[in-house]
């Protein structure tokens, strides 16, 4: 077996063991969201790539469902919060209050102080608390009059948003979609799948009853690993001509940035380690370029005529671009 690399909180965690220890977080959570382990496995890819997920569905499919039982498999804290349009930067960052007795400033942490933040119906929020959010995701840090304070390990997002258009959202601009590691949708469950849901689900929740199925030290230790696998000079050519297919697009106004370059060999590397690999393939980012490059992208007006989705047009330019690795 391979050389093990330390892990942060001294864990130390062969590449072996990764497979083995997130399965067992992928089995806790797929005891509770029925049918879904293509999103499930997803949502783990991206917590072991240290990115934030977005989940964009329509109402009622168990996205905050799948964020809150992720988080309880974990054992990581929890914060979630309910996007609004009132709702303030300090409402997410925490405020400094004034103690009378002591005559001193007291930083109250908001929220965003959890290993998981669960954003409800994010979109909702003005853009000024969306932002006060997306900074926090970017640098995991959050300063408050001046103070700055690091946040916790592992620290991830996970924003849902209702794609529908309705009255009285803000559309996350572009530089915001961007801090999201991947997109994904729940889409319904089957209906056995469904049936399922109804004998499990219609007296009490399974996720209640949820036992953590790893520490979050663990997950730095996993975080660590994936870190170490192996990316092959021509693995990485072939995704930076995967981003850049995207720049020249005819079809698209707005093509993936560098951090998506970034972003995407982190999943891979994530999604190499899930398949006990120390390598990553042509093939890790082949699999993950819809998810996580089509959300980033903007289609063309033309294009947008003849209902052209970047999922689409990504998936075809994958398939087009020549191998490498
Ligand atoms: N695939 C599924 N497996 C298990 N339970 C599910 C599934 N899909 C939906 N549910 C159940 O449906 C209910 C609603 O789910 P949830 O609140 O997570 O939806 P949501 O997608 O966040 O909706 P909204 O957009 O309205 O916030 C929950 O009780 C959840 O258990
Ligand atoms: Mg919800």
């Amino acid at each position: 077996m391979a050389v093990g690399v330390q892990g942060e909180a001294g864990v130390g965690l062969g590449f072996g063991e990764v497979a083995g220890r997130v399965g067992k977080i992928r089995t806790a959570v797929e005891s509770v969201i029925e049918g879904k382990s293509e999103a499930v496995r997803l949502a783990l890819i991206v917590m072991l790539a240290e990115g934030h997920l977005l989940i964009e569905d329509v109402p009622g499919v168990g996205k905050t469902m799948l964020a809150k039982t992720l988080a309880r498999a974990v054992d990581g804290t929890v914060r979630r919060v309910q996007f609004t349009p009132d709702l303030l930067p300090s409402d997410i960052t925490g405020v400094s209050v004034y103690h009378q007795e002591r005559r001193e400033f007291e930083f109250v942490p908001g929220p965003v102080f959890a290993n998981l933040l669960v954003g409800d119906e994010i979109n909702r929020a003005s853009p000024k608390t969306q932002s006060a959010l997306l900074e926090c995701m970017e640098e995991r840090q959050v300063t408050v009059d001046g103070t700055t304070y690091p946040l916790e390990r592992p620290f991830m997002v996970i924003a849902t948003q209702n794609p529908v258009e309705m009255e009285g959202t803000y559309p996350l601009p572009e530089a915001q979609r961007d801090r999201f590691t991947a997109r994904i949708s729940m889409g319904y469950p089957s209906p056995s799948a469904e049936l399922d849901m109804l004998d499990t689900h219609s007296r009490t929740s399974p996720l209640d009853s949820l036992a953590p199925a790893a520490t979050v030290t663990e997950v730095r230790g996993l975080i660590e690993t994936v870190r170490g696998v192996h990316t092959a000079p021509a693995v990485k050519q072939y995704a930076v001509d995967m981003v850049n297919a995207t720049r020249n697009h005819p079809e698209l106004r707005l093509g993936a940035s560098p951090r998506a370059t970034l972003q995407l060999v982190r999943a891979a590397r994530a999604r190499a380690a899930l398949e006990e690999r120390e390598y990553v393939l042509p093939d890790d980012l082949q699999a993950l370029a819809v998810p996580v490059l089509a959300h980033r992208l903007l289609t063309t007006a033309e294009a947008q005529v003849e209902r052209r989705r970047p999922e689409q047009i990504v998936s075809e330019l994958v398939a087009r671009l020549p191998v490498r690795g």
